[in-house]
């Protein structure tokens, strides 16, 4: 089978593209390159396009058909938290416009019929519960990324039915960790790469807020491994293969809450540093608790995380030393001790 993947050259996508030709896929990916690297790819053709602009639909349209495309994948999308508050209506333009044009593109094409989409636990907002299952009301995403998010399922859902379109979200909570090492995480926007951009820059790496109603007093999310995230697109795409699904949206979780100072504390033990962290004000809009209930991933599709909080900062640790760019010096913090 062939598959295109939208934003196959960024951090999810890549392992993805990793994971489909492991499982013997061939890969089509589409990327305006605006984050992603080429090198990520290397053995998938690249078309370079903004998904979001006038016309791509049918541009896509023709990729799928030409590459005889069976699966979307869908990634392309922006995706910081703070930038979607700061600019509301670019964020709706670019994700929006990507999800219409996507769908414009399988509807018109003759055998892309399957389609998995990246969307996110931001849809849940501030959930009423601290283990989330899929199917919580309300659903109030709290800033315009995670509306976009929420949106983009609700108009891939909508193709269902006219268009014969078979769909599913993967909700995702904190990915983290690294697969191949090339592979790595370069936004210093989720915790474990800023802790590491602090050590970096020889800063004390930092916790916003341990006054929060949790048991250490700092923020508690359900961390899950890049290289596990993308077995489950694996596993997303034989889903979507059945006549019978129960279900088109599914969180991708462990259903474990880890805190910041317990990713600290291991960050301390997987690297060896002797670092001391400083608490800095509470950032606005976080939630105390937010952790998915892995429930309906296990029993539907049958897959489960493999990886523990180790695991993804051992291997976050190792792509991040590996990369001559980001390479800490050891020495440097041991002798500040
Ligand atoms: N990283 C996370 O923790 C996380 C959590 C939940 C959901 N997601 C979602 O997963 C997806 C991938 O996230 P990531 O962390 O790999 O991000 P990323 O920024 O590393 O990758 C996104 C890729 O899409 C490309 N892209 C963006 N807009 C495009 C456009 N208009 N046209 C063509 N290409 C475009 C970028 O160049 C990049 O290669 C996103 O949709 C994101 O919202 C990520």
């Amino acid at each position: 089978m062939t598959v295109l993947v939208t934003g196959g050259c960024g951090y999810i996508g890549a392992h993805v593209v990793h994971a489909l030709h492991q499982a013997g896929e061939k890969v089509v990916v589409v990327d305006d390159l605006s984050y992603g690297k080429p090198t990520r790819i290397e053995g998938s053709r690249l078309y370079g396009m903004d998904i979001s602009a006038p016309g791509a639909g049918e541009r896509l349209a023709e990729i799928l058909d030409a590459e005889d495309v069976e699966a979307v994948i869908h990634f392309a999308a922006r995706k910081q938290v703070g930038e979607s508050v700061e600019k509301p209506l670019w964020y709706y333009q670019q994700n929006i416009n990507g999800m219409l044009n996507v769908l414009t593109g399988m509807t018109k094409s003759k055998k892309a019929k399957k389609l998995v989409f990246s969307s996110s636990a931001a849809t849940y907002g501030v959930p009423p519960v601290d283990v989330v299952p899929e199917d919580v009301v309300p659903m109030l995403p709290i800033n315009p990324y995670g509306q976009t998010k929420l949106f983009g399922e609700w108009m891939a859902r909508a193709c269902e039915e006219p268009f014969g379109i078979r769909f599913c979200a993967l909700r995702y909570f904190n990915v983290a960790g690294c697969g191949p090492v090339e592979l790595e995480d370069p936004a210093t926007l989720n915790l474990i790469p800023m802790l590491l951009d602090r050590l970096k820059k020889g800063k004390a790496p930092a916790i916003f807020g341990d006054d929060y109603p949790t048991p250490d007093g700092t923020c508690v999310r359900d961390y899950i491994h890049v290289s596990d995230l993308a077995d489950a697109h694996i596993a997303a795409l034989s889903y979507l293969d059945r006549d019978e699904r129960k279900y088109d949206a599914f969180n991708v979780g462990t259903g474990e809450g880890t805190s910041v100072r317990q990713i600290v504390d291991e960050l301390k033990k997987v690297t060896g540093l002797p670092f001391k962290e400083t608490v800095m004000a509470r950032r606005a809009g976080d939630p105390p608790h937010l952790i998915g209930s892995p429930k309906r991933i296990n029993e539907e599709m049958g897959w489960h995380a493999k990886y523990n909080v180790e695991d993804i900062v051992r291997s976050a640790w190792e792509a991040w030393q590996a990369n001559p760019e980001h390479h800490i010096d050891v020495e440097h913090w041991k002798q500040a001790d």
